[in-house]
């Protein structure tokens, strides 16, 4: 007897249990936390967040399945099995998602959305003019799996875009950056950025007071990768002097985000509970099933963490 155990206190049980059951081979059994059974079975755990110690109590467990594209919740548990591949989500409908979601930012603060939602309350009838979208020019911190997407998404809406990376690489139509000074080179350019950096040592703490600093006065900021990319203290001064002169987080340092947060009310800030990309059972029940298939089958699986590199 094989098993699949479902850890998740967010997504929808139910439907992820439906789909997992159609998508894997009849020999694995689906089963919902906490209705764990014989721990030996479990072989793989699909897991978002998973409560430490959960991940060392199964003795045959040979994949550890991140249930998003990141994985760095999974290293919050320091009892995880070192010796057990965690492998994330690459998946189209996540990057789609995540792309329409970036879109929506950056044409939003483009367009002036929120200073007109805002004229509306006020019953003011004012117009602006934006900038020639040919002349605008749009950051992506991050251009893999995602950020690749975002990036080609948003050049089709006639943006100039950028992408940062670590190591070199080439995107039809994206000026590409990398390393430190490719950051260097690329921030002063733009009006907007947006990060969808996977969170390691080396991004921790990105979007802070420095990388704002060499932004144009009053550029837009979005942040879809994760809190810990952010330094909130710098934003909120940045937002307050006028370097930043908007910014669109879907994501936080600490989630949910405290109800005595400032960005709660704060005029500049727009705000979504980590919802910019979904993991979608019904795209991905697929691709976590053509990945168990492809480890049962010696082939490489796809989307392995290098632990290494932290993404
Ligand atoms: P990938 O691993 O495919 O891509 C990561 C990108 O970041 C690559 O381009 C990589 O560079 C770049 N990168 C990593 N470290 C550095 C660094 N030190 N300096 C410069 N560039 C760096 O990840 P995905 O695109 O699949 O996912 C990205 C992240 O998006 C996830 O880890 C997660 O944090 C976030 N996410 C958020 C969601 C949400 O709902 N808000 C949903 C899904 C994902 P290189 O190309 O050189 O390797
Ligand atoms: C992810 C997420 O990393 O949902 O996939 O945040």
């Amino acid at each position: 007897m094989s098993a699949l155990l479902y850890y998740s206190k967010q997504d929808p049980a139910d439907l992820w249990a439906t789909e997992l059951r159609a998508a894997l081979p009849a020999d694995i059994e689906v089963r919902l936390h906490p209705d764990i059974g014989d721990p030996a079975a479990i072989e793989y755990v699909l897991c978002w967040k998973p409560e430490p110690g959960m991940l060392a109590s199964f003795p045959n467990l040979k994949l550890i399945l991140s249930m998003a594209a990141g994985f760095d919740h999974v290293l919050q548990d320091p009892e995880r099995p070192a010796h057990v591949p965690i492998v994330r989500i690459i998946d189209e409908t996540l990057s789609t998602m995540m792309a329409e979601f970036a879109a929506y930012a950056v044409l939003g603060f483009h367009r002036f959305m929120p200073e007109f939602h805002k004229d509306q309350r006020d019953g003011v009838w004012q117009r602006r003019w934006p900038r020639f979208t040919p002349d605008t020019h749009v950051g992506i911190l991050g251009i893999g799996a995602i950020g690749a997407e975002v990036a080609r998404t948003l050049g089709g809406l006639g943006f100039q875009v950028h992408g940062w990376s670590r190591g070199e690489k080439r995107l039809d139509g994206i000026t590409c950056h990398f390393g430190a000074s490719g950051l260097d080179d690329m921030l002063p350019q733009c009006h907007q950025i947006v990060c969808v950096l996977p969170l390691t040592a080396e991004t921790e703490g990105i979007l802070n007071k420095a990388t704002f600093d060499k932004l144009p006065e009053g550029a837009y900021v979005t942040n879809i990768g994760r809190g810990g990319h952010l330094v909130d203290a710098d934003l909120l001064a940045a937002l307050e002097s006028g370097r930043v002169a908007g910014a669109f987080l879907d994501v936080f340092n600490e989630e949910p985000l405290p109800a005595d947060h400032p960005y709660w009310t704060h005029p500049k800030v727009l705000m979504t509970p980590h919802i910019a990309g979904e993991i979608v059972p019904r795209s991905c029940a697929r691709s976590i099933a053509a990945n168990i298939e492809r480890y049962r089958n010696g082939e490489p699986v796809h989307g392995i963490a290098d632990l290494e590199r932290g993404y």
